[in-house]
Protein backbone atom coordinates (compact mmCIF):
# COMPACT_ATOMS: atom_id res chain seq x y z
CA UNK A 1 0.00 0.00 0.00
CA UNK A 2 1.00 3.49 -1.00
CA UNK A 3 1.09 6.54 0.94
CA UNK A 4 -2.38 7.87 2.05
CA UNK A 5 -3.32 10.29 0.29
CA UNK A 6 -4.86 13.81 1.87
CA UNK A 7 -8.46 12.78 1.32
CA UNK A 8 -8.06 9.56 2.86
CA UNK A 9 -6.38 10.95 5.68
CA UNK A 10 -9.35 13.50 6.03
CA UNK A 11 -11.81 11.07 6.10
CA UNK A 12 -10.40 9.34 9.01
CA UNK A 13 -11.24 12.41 11.23
CA UNK A 14 -14.45 12.17 13.38
CA UNK A 15 -17.73 13.74 11.76
CA UNK A 16 -19.65 15.93 13.92
CA UNK A 17 -23.24 15.61 13.88
CA UNK A 18 -25.03 19.33 15.08
CA UNK A 19 -28.26 20.48 13.79
CA UNK A 20 -26.84 24.23 13.67
CA UNK A 21 -24.10 23.67 11.87
CA UNK A 22 -25.92 24.95 8.83
CA UNK A 23 -22.53 24.86 6.48
CA UNK A 24 -19.65 22.65 7.82
CA UNK A 25 -16.57 20.87 5.60
CA UNK A 26 -18.85 18.84 4.06
CA UNK A 27 -20.24 21.58 1.83
CA UNK A 28 -16.85 23.25 0.14
CA UNK A 29 -18.51 26.31 1.06
CA UNK A 30 -16.38 29.78 1.84
CA UNK A 31 -17.14 29.50 5.11
CA UNK A 32 -18.63 27.57 8.33
CA UNK A 33 -22.15 28.83 9.46
CA UNK A 34 -23.44 27.72 12.66
CA UNK A 35 -27.06 28.81 14.13
CA UNK A 36 -26.66 30.86 17.55
CA UNK A 37 -30.30 31.25 17.48
CA UNK A 38 -33.29 31.50 15.29
CA UNK A 39 -32.30 35.16 14.87
CA UNK A 40 -28.06 35.14 14.50
CA UNK A 41 -25.77 32.51 12.68
CA UNK A 42 -21.89 33.11 13.19
CA UNK A 43 -19.98 32.89 10.31
CA UNK A 44 -16.14 31.80 10.95
CA UNK A 45 -13.21 31.61 7.98
CA UNK A 46 -9.82 32.16 8.26
CA UNK A 47 -7.15 31.85 5.14
CA UNK A 48 -3.86 33.10 5.25
CA UNK A 49 -0.84 32.99 2.45
CA UNK A 50 2.93 33.63 1.62
CA UNK A 51 3.23 37.72 0.57
CA UNK A 52 1.57 38.41 -3.00
CA UNK A 53 3.96 41.75 -3.25
CA UNK A 54 7.16 43.05 -2.69
CA UNK A 55 4.95 46.17 -0.23
CA UNK A 56 4.39 44.66 3.58
CA UNK A 57 1.72 47.24 3.27
CA UNK A 58 -0.19 46.48 0.14
CA UNK A 59 -0.14 42.61 1.57
CA UNK A 60 -1.40 43.20 4.95
CA UNK A 61 -4.17 45.40 2.66
CA UNK A 62 -4.94 42.25 0.40
CA UNK A 63 -4.52 39.65 3.06
CA UNK A 64 -7.04 40.93 4.82
CA UNK A 65 -9.52 41.75 2.31
CA UNK A 66 -8.68 38.32 1.00
CA UNK A 67 -9.46 37.02 4.50
CA UNK A 68 -13.03 38.97 4.84
CA UNK A 69 -14.48 38.43 1.63
CA UNK A 70 -15.48 34.65 2.72
CA UNK A 71 -17.61 36.80 5.35
CA UNK A 72 -19.13 38.92 2.95
CA UNK A 73 -19.50 35.90 0.23
CA UNK A 74 -21.87 34.06 2.53
CA UNK A 75 -23.77 37.48 3.05
CA UNK A 76 -22.81 38.03 6.50
CA UNK A 77 -21.20 41.09 8.40
CA UNK A 78 -17.68 41.03 9.58
CA UNK A 79 -17.41 41.30 13.35
CA UNK A 80 -14.28 39.99 14.89
CA UNK A 81 -10.64 39.51 13.33
CA UNK A 82 -7.40 37.75 14.59
CA UNK A 83 -4.37 38.29 13.04
CA UNK A 84 -2.49 35.03 11.87
CA UNK A 85 1.57 35.86 11.62
CA UNK A 86 4.65 33.24 10.59
CA UNK A 87 7.84 36.15 10.52
CA UNK A 88 11.22 35.26 10.09
CA UNK A 89 13.74 36.33 12.45
CA UNK A 90 16.13 37.69 9.64
CA UNK A 91 14.09 40.36 8.62
CA UNK A 92 13.30 43.73 10.23
CA UNK A 93 10.40 44.00 12.40
CA UNK A 94 9.10 46.76 10.34
CA UNK A 95 7.88 44.47 7.99
CA UNK A 96 5.91 42.48 10.11
CA UNK A 97 4.54 46.40 11.75
CA UNK A 98 3.73 47.66 7.87
CA UNK A 99 1.90 44.18 7.07
CA UNK A 100 -0.43 44.63 10.55
CA UNK A 101 -0.94 48.17 9.76
CA UNK A 102 -2.55 47.35 6.19
CA UNK A 103 -4.01 44.15 7.68
CA UNK A 104 -5.45 46.54 10.47
CA UNK A 105 -6.36 49.54 8.59
CA UNK A 106 -8.19 47.23 5.94
CA UNK A 107 -10.11 45.88 8.80
CA UNK A 108 -11.22 48.80 9.91
CA UNK A 109 -12.59 50.07 7.20
CA UNK A 110 -14.83 47.17 6.54
CA UNK A 111 -16.26 47.93 10.37
CA UNK A 112 -14.96 44.96 12.12
CA UNK A 113 -12.21 44.61 14.79
CA UNK A 114 -8.83 43.03 15.03
CA UNK A 115 -9.04 41.35 18.76
CA UNK A 116 -5.75 39.54 18.90
CA UNK A 117 -3.73 37.20 17.26
CA UNK A 118 -1.18 34.86 17.20
CA UNK A 119 2.84 35.13 15.93
CA UNK A 120 5.07 31.85 15.36
CA UNK A 121 9.20 32.60 14.14
CA UNK A 122 9.23 30.44 10.26
CA UNK A 123 11.27 30.90 7.81
CA UNK A 124 9.12 32.42 5.07
CA UNK A 125 6.40 34.87 6.45
CA UNK A 126 3.14 34.59 6.14
CA UNK A 127 0.16 36.61 6.84
CA UNK A 128 -3.78 36.15 6.87
CA UNK A 129 -6.88 36.54 9.46
CA UNK A 130 -9.40 34.06 11.18
CA UNK A 131 -12.57 36.23 10.71
CA UNK A 132 -16.32 36.02 12.65
CA UNK A 133 -19.31 37.56 11.10
CA UNK A 134 -23.00 37.65 11.74
CA UNK A 135 -25.62 36.90 9.43
CA UNK A 136 -29.81 36.28 9.76
CA UNK A 137 -29.84 32.25 9.07
CA UNK A 138 -32.64 32.51 7.15
CA UNK A 139 -30.48 35.45 5.08
CA UNK A 140 -26.70 33.58 4.55
CA UNK A 141 -26.06 32.73 1.08
CA UNK A 142 -24.29 29.79 0.04
CA UNK A 143 -22.87 28.11 -3.06
CA UNK A 144 -25.88 25.92 -3.54
CA UNK A 145 -28.73 27.77 -3.94
CA UNK A 146 -28.45 28.72 -8.06
CA UNK A 147 -31.35 27.84 -10.15
CA UNK A 148 -31.47 26.93 -13.52
CA UNK A 149 -32.51 30.45 -15.25
CA UNK A 150 -30.07 32.17 -13.05
CA UNK A 151 -27.69 34.86 -14.60
CA UNK A 152 -24.22 34.91 -13.39
CA UNK A 153 -22.47 38.49 -11.87
CA UNK A 154 -18.59 38.51 -11.63
CA UNK A 155 -17.83 41.48 -9.61
CA UNK A 156 -13.67 41.67 -10.15
CA UNK A 157 -11.37 41.10 -13.06
CA UNK A 158 -9.64 37.81 -13.59
CA UNK A 159 -5.83 37.50 -13.62
CA UNK A 160 -4.52 38.14 -10.47
CA UNK A 161 -2.21 35.08 -10.45
CA UNK A 162 -1.23 36.03 -14.19
CA UNK A 163 -0.26 39.22 -12.90
CA UNK A 164 1.54 38.04 -9.56
CA UNK A 165 3.35 35.45 -11.54
CA UNK A 166 4.93 38.44 -13.85
CA UNK A 167 5.85 40.65 -10.97
CA UNK A 168 8.04 37.97 -10.22
CA UNK A 169 9.86 37.91 -13.42
CA UNK A 170 9.46 41.53 -13.84
CA UNK A 171 7.40 41.75 -16.53
CA UNK A 172 4.19 43.08 -15.35
CA UNK A 173 3.50 47.22 -16.39
CA UNK A 174 3.02 49.14 -13.80
CA UNK A 175 -0.49 49.30 -14.90
CA UNK A 176 -1.02 45.88 -14.93
CA UNK A 177 0.54 45.95 -11.65
CA UNK A 178 -1.87 49.16 -9.86
CA UNK A 179 -5.04 47.33 -11.35
CA UNK A 180 -4.42 44.08 -9.81
CA UNK A 181 -3.05 45.72 -6.44
CA UNK A 182 -6.43 47.96 -6.25
CA UNK A 183 -8.53 45.12 -7.31
CA UNK A 184 -6.98 42.89 -4.87
CA UNK A 185 -6.97 45.30 -1.86
CA UNK A 186 -10.95 46.37 -2.64
CA UNK A 187 -13.44 44.52 -0.10
CA UNK A 188 -16.17 42.81 -1.28
CA UNK A 189 -18.07 44.85 1.44
CA UNK A 190 -20.70 46.85 -1.34
CA UNK A 191 -21.00 43.64 -3.78
CA UNK A 192 -22.16 41.71 -0.87
CA UNK A 193 -24.57 44.17 -0.09
CA UNK A 194 -25.73 44.59 -3.46
CA UNK A 195 -26.44 41.39 -3.61
CA UNK A 196 -28.61 40.50 -0.57
CA UNK A 197 -30.63 43.67 -1.45
CA UNK A 198 -30.82 42.01 -4.64
CA UNK A 199 -32.22 38.84 -3.41
CA UNK A 200 -29.22 36.28 -4.94
CA UNK A 201 -29.71 33.02 -4.46
CA UNK A 202 -25.94 31.56 -4.68
CA UNK A 203 -22.34 33.51 -4.16
CA UNK A 204 -19.32 32.46 -3.89
CA UNK A 205 -16.23 34.69 -3.90
CA UNK A 206 -13.54 33.80 -6.88
CA UNK A 207 -10.17 32.79 -4.46
CA UNK A 208 -7.53 29.65 -4.95
CA UNK A 209 -9.49 27.69 -7.28
CA UNK A 210 -9.69 30.36 -10.06
CA UNK A 211 -13.29 31.54 -11.79
CA UNK A 212 -13.74 27.62 -12.97
CA UNK A 213 -12.62 25.84 -9.68
CA UNK A 214 -15.37 28.07 -8.06
CA UNK A 215 -17.60 28.11 -10.35
CA UNK A 216 -17.77 24.28 -10.45
CA UNK A 217 -18.05 24.24 -6.42
CA UNK A 218 -20.84 26.38 -6.93
CA UNK A 219 -22.47 24.21 -9.90
CA UNK A 220 -22.46 20.90 -8.14
CA UNK A 221 -23.42 22.15 -5.04
CA UNK A 222 -26.64 23.94 -6.45
CA UNK A 223 -27.43 20.47 -8.90
CA UNK A 224 -27.26 23.02 -12.19
CA UNK A 225 -24.31 23.85 -15.21
CA UNK A 226 -22.72 26.56 -15.45
CA UNK A 227 -22.25 28.78 -18.98
CA UNK A 228 -19.72 31.11 -19.14
CA UNK A 229 -19.76 33.71 -22.01
CA UNK A 230 -16.17 34.59 -22.56
CA UNK A 231 -16.30 37.80 -24.06
CA UNK A 232 -18.32 38.69 -21.12
CA UNK A 233 -15.68 38.18 -18.79
CA UNK A 234 -13.61 41.04 -17.21
CA UNK A 235 -10.15 40.95 -17.53
CA UNK A 236 -7.14 42.74 -15.13
CA UNK A 237 -5.29 45.12 -18.56
CA UNK A 238 -1.97 42.49 -19.62
CA UNK A 239 -3.43 39.88 -18.27
CA UNK A 240 -4.21 37.96 -21.70
CA UNK A 241 -1.00 38.88 -22.91
CA UNK A 242 1.44 37.52 -20.04
CA UNK A 243 -0.72 34.94 -20.10
CA UNK A 244 0.37 34.18 -23.52
CA UNK A 245 3.93 34.77 -22.67
CA UNK A 246 3.28 31.38 -19.85
CA UNK A 247 3.43 33.67 -17.13
CA UNK A 248 0.85 30.80 -15.66
CA UNK A 249 1.15 30.44 -12.04
CA UNK A 250 1.53 26.73 -11.38
CA UNK A 251 -1.91 26.25 -9.29
CA UNK A 252 -3.77 27.14 -12.82
CA UNK A 253 -2.52 23.87 -13.59
CA UNK A 254 -3.39 21.89 -10.98
CA UNK A 255 -7.08 23.79 -10.98
CA UNK A 256 -6.84 22.51 -14.82
CA UNK A 257 -6.22 19.18 -13.48
CA UNK A 258 -8.29 18.94 -10.74
CA UNK A 259 -11.83 19.79 -13.05
CA UNK A 260 -10.65 17.12 -15.91
CA UNK A 261 -13.65 16.18 -17.26
CA UNK A 262 -15.97 18.69 -16.00
CA UNK A 263 -15.24 21.82 -18.26
CA UNK A 264 -16.50 22.13 -21.79
CA UNK A 265 -14.57 24.63 -23.89
CA UNK A 266 -15.61 26.10 -27.64
CA UNK A 267 -12.76 24.27 -29.42
CA UNK A 268 -11.98 28.01 -30.39
CA UNK A 269 -10.84 29.07 -27.03
CA UNK A 270 -7.18 29.94 -27.45
CA UNK A 271 -4.74 28.13 -24.28
CA UNK A 272 -4.03 32.10 -22.91
CA UNK A 273 -7.99 32.41 -21.78
CA UNK A 274 -7.97 28.82 -20.52
CA UNK A 275 -5.19 29.81 -18.13
CA UNK A 276 -6.95 32.82 -17.31
CA UNK A 277 -10.13 31.09 -16.48
CA UNK A 278 -8.14 28.46 -14.24
CA UNK A 279 -5.95 31.35 -13.01
CA UNK A 280 -6.00 31.05 -8.78
CA UNK A 281 -7.12 34.64 -7.63
CA UNK A 282 -5.98 36.74 -4.51
CA UNK A 283 -9.33 38.02 -2.83
CA UNK A 284 -10.70 37.75 -6.23
CA UNK A 285 -14.65 39.25 -6.46
CA UNK A 286 -18.08 37.65 -5.77
CA UNK A 287 -19.58 35.69 -8.24
CA UNK A 288 -23.45 36.05 -7.96
CA UNK A 289 -26.67 34.04 -9.03
CA UNK A 290 -29.72 35.96 -9.28
CA UNK A 291 -33.04 35.62 -10.48
CA UNK A 292 -33.10 36.60 -14.53
CA UNK A 293 -35.99 39.43 -13.73
CA UNK A 294 -33.26 40.99 -10.85
CA UNK A 295 -30.11 40.88 -13.12
CA UNK A 296 -30.50 44.36 -13.87
CA UNK A 297 -31.33 46.05 -11.09
CA UNK A 298 -28.00 44.31 -9.62
CA UNK A 299 -25.85 44.81 -12.22
CA UNK A 300 -27.19 49.27 -11.53
CA UNK A 301 -27.05 48.74 -8.00
CA UNK A 302 -22.89 47.70 -8.04
CA UNK A 303 -22.53 50.57 -10.76
CA UNK A 304 -23.68 52.90 -8.32
CA UNK A 305 -21.75 51.35 -5.13
CA UNK A 306 -18.64 52.14 -7.89
CA UNK A 307 -18.18 48.36 -9.01
CA UNK A 308 -17.49 49.26 -12.17
CA UNK A 309 -15.97 45.76 -13.60
CA UNK A 310 -18.87 43.98 -12.42
CA UNK A 311 -20.23 42.26 -15.29
CA UNK A 312 -23.02 39.30 -16.77
CA UNK A 313 -20.72 36.95 -17.37
CA UNK A 314 -23.31 33.16 -17.91
CA UNK A 315 -26.09 31.57 -16.93
CA UNK A 316 -27.24 28.55 -15.05
CA UNK A 317 -29.02 25.81 -16.99
CA UNK A 318 -30.30 22.38 -16.06
CA UNK A 319 -27.41 19.89 -14.88
CA UNK A 320 -25.53 19.00 -18.43
CA UNK A 321 -23.00 16.31 -19.33
CA UNK A 322 -20.33 18.62 -17.77
CA UNK A 323 -20.51 21.59 -15.10
CA UNK A 324 -18.98 23.78 -16.73
CA UNK A 325 -19.56 24.69 -20.12
CA UNK A 326 -17.70 28.02 -22.24
CA UNK A 327 -18.86 29.70 -24.74
CA UNK A 328 -16.77 31.73 -27.22
CO1 LIG B 1 -13.92 31.86 -0.48
CO1 LIG C 1 -11.07 31.39 1.77
CO1 LIG D 1 -20.56 30.72 0.49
Amino acid sequence: MGPATLSQVLRQLPVYEDANLLVGPHNSDDAAVYKISEEVALIQTLDFFTPVVDDPYVFGQIAAANALSDVYAMGGRPLLALNIVCFPNCLPVDVLGQTLKGGAEKVKEAGAIIAGGHTVQDDEPKYGLSVVGLAHPLEVITNAGAKAGDLLILTKPLGTGIICTALKAQMASREAYSAAVNSMAALNDRASFAMKEAGATACTDITGFGLLGHAAEMARASKVSLIFYLAEIPLLPQALELAAMGLVPGGAYNNREFLNGEVFFDPEITPEYRAILFDPQTSGGLLIAVGEEKADVLLKSLAEQGIREARLIGRAVPRESTLIKVEK
